[in-house]
């Protein structure tokens, strides 16, 4: 019991409130951090339905991340932060459509190059990868 009273943090009035609020503020953000089951939002209404089923789906986001993992990371960094290809993190400018378009097609910009993946990520899955960089908009260092 000696042990248990130990424990016990000195009364120290306004710190000991300053530490609760900061660990309320943790707690506030993990809270935000996991995403991966929350469905991408596509204001769309001209995507095809296969796409928009697609990301309407709320395990999307996170078989989209795990595609990106495997593909994409290499020129666009982990958790599309940018690297050899562009930042993807906070694009309010991408589509759904645009993302799918890319992916499909490729990119040959000013020696840039994106290779197109047509032939071998299905459309399903080039979806996917659509409603996960879409999620990208709404990282908390987004704000
Ligand atoms: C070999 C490097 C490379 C790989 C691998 C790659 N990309 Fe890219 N990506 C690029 C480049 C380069 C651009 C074009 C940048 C520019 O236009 O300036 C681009 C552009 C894009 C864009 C359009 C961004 C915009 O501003 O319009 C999207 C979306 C995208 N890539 C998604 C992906 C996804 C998803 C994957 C994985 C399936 C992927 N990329 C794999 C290099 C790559």
């Amino acid at each position: 019991m000696s042990y248990r009273f130990r424990m016990l943090p000195p009364r120290r009035g306004r710190k000991s409130r300053s530490l609760g609020v900061v660990i309320g503020m943790g707690l506030a953000l993990a809270a935000l951090l996991p995403q991966t089951s929350v469905a991408a939002a596509s204001d769309e209404p001209d995507l095809p339905q296969a796409g928009q089923d697609i990301i309407a789906t709320p395990g999307s986001v996170a078989d989209g991340q795990k595609l990106f993992g495997l593909n994409c990371t290499y020129c666009h960094g982990a958790r599309g932060v940018g690297g050899r290809g562009k930042p993807l993190q906070c694009r309010d400018d991408l589509t759904a459509a645009t993302v799918y378009q890319t992916i499909t097609e490729g990119r040959d910009s000013a020696g840039l190059f994106m290779p197109s993946w047509n032939g071998s990520i299905a459309e399903p899955d080039r979806w996917r990868l659509a409603a996960y960089i879409l999620s990208l908009r709404n990282l908390p260092n987004c704000k």
